[in-house]
């Protein structure tokens, strides 16, 4: 019997590894996204704004004049959109490797040949941050900076940038290098920072660290090793005191507040689930599951009405479910040797788009989709605007605008 049950399963284990492995389209059959009820396959129809030798605008967000939009891209620019005939325009970044260069350079120019071995060292640090112009090095990233949220502070221009290595920052409405706010929290450094909003009537600023033991260049693996570290964070500015407000998150991502701030919502993506803290109010203080979602959560962003757009990375699909719930299937998936990219299309079942659109109390209103990814894939945030959606991607090269 247990002969028999032993070669059934490694029946079983081989048949997934030749599924898993081939090259071919074989597999995403019964891997392909699922359907949701009521969802209109609408942003085929939506436009692309190329980030012109970039990729990955992940987050959107205008300035208190309404410009914009800026974007986050994957060599640590934040870029301003001109407009058609101005196109994009470098406004920030958040590595001080520019400037790092300059004067490495400076040094090399000063050095003599005594000097080899700094010369050297010089050489490899000009070097690799040159390499910070590529448009997508994820090997790079803590050298370069990943921008992830972005949000203005509409009184001041101020512009806080979450970056996935280097913490919550600042710069000014001139742009230019930003400067590190908040870099740990309870004596934790931020491994993943992710997201945030800010309060203008508090002083606070509210965001997210992923995760204490991966890095965003890991984010398949954190999702997939079902970390839970991830923290939502309060950093109040006039005192300067940060707090931990929520720990033990499963890929804690996109944050927001709601309209009337009594609650902020953050991202749960490995769970699907959108938690909802109340910060005033009988409640105070304790949370709850705002929505629980068909798919993998990015960024929340609010629009005028005080409804939330939630940004799904993907759609929850059968590998998703097997590997989130099977210890045997995931330990069999990180074993094999498949690569990052094709892992991640296992994962997500393939291209495509999808936006949710929550209502203050956490309803589904609506649900927008590019089922085949003709136009938009793995959007990252949702913003709107003047009856018009801004797109963002983590992956992909460019902005989506769709007209509402
Ligand atoms: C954007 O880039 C794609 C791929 O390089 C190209 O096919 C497309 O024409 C570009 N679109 C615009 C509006 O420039």
């Amino acid at each position: 019997m247990t002969t028999m049950l032993t070669l059934l399963f490694s029946t079983v284990t081989v048949a997934i590894i030749a599924i898993l492995s081939s090259s071919s389209q074989i597999g995403f059959g019964i891997f392909a996204p699922p359907e949701i009820a009521g969802s209109r396959d609408v942003f085929p129809s939506a436009r692309v704004i190329n980030v012109t030798g970039a990729s990955g605008p992940e987050s959107v967000a205008f300035d208190p004049a309404g410009e914009g939009p800026y974007v986050g891209v994957s060599d640590g620019r934040v870029l301003k959109w001109r407009g058609e005939s101005l196109g994009w325009t470098d406004f920030a970044h958040t590595a001080a490797n520019r400037i790092q260069r300059e004067k490495s350079i400076l040094l090399l120019t000063l050095l003599n040949s005594k000097a080899i071995n700094l010369l050297l060292s010089c050489v490899v640090v000009v070097s690799q941050r040159q390499l910070c112009v590529r448009p997508f090095a994820p090997e790079l990233e803590h050298v370069c900076g990943r921008p992830l949220g972005l949000r203005f502070d509409m009184k001041t221009g101020d512009l806080y940038i979450a970056d996935a290595y280097f913490g919550l920052l600042i710069v000014g409405p001139a742009g230019g290098l930003a400067k590190p706010l908040v870099t740990e929290a309870e004596g934790q450094r931020f491994t993943f920072t992710n997201d945030l909003d800010i309060d203008e009537e508090e002083d606070v600023v509210y965001f997210t660290d992923t995760s204490t033991r991966f890095q965003r260049r890991q984010f398949l693996a954190a999702v997939l090793n079902f970390d839970k570290t991830g923290r939502l964070i309060k950093y109040d500015r006039s005192s300067k005191k940060v707090t931990v407000l929520l720990q033990g998150v499963a890929f804690a991502n996109g944050v927001s507040l709601s309209k009337d701030r009594s609650f902020v919502l953050v991202a749960e993506t490995t769970t699907c689930k959108i938690l909802r803290l109340w910060l005033s109010g009988p409640n105070a203080g304790t949370q709850d599951v705002f929505a629980q979602l068909p798919g993998f959560p990015d960024n929340i962003r609010r629009n005028s009405k005080g409804e939330f757009w939630v940004a799904i990375h993907s759609k929850k699909g059968l590998f998703a479910k097997l590997s989130l719930t099977q210890t045997w299937f995931r330990d069999l998936v990180l074993r094999l040797p498949i690569s990052g990219p094709r892992l991640h299309s296992l994962f997500t079942g393939g291209p495509h788009a999808t936006a949710l659109k929550l209502s203050e109390p956490g309803e589904v209103l609506e649900v927008l989709e590019d089922k085949e990814g003709k136009t938009l894939r793995f959007i990252s945030e949702v913003e709107e605007k003047d009856g018009k959606l801004w797109i963002g991607s983590v992956l992909m090269p460019f902005l989506g605008v769709y007209d509402l």
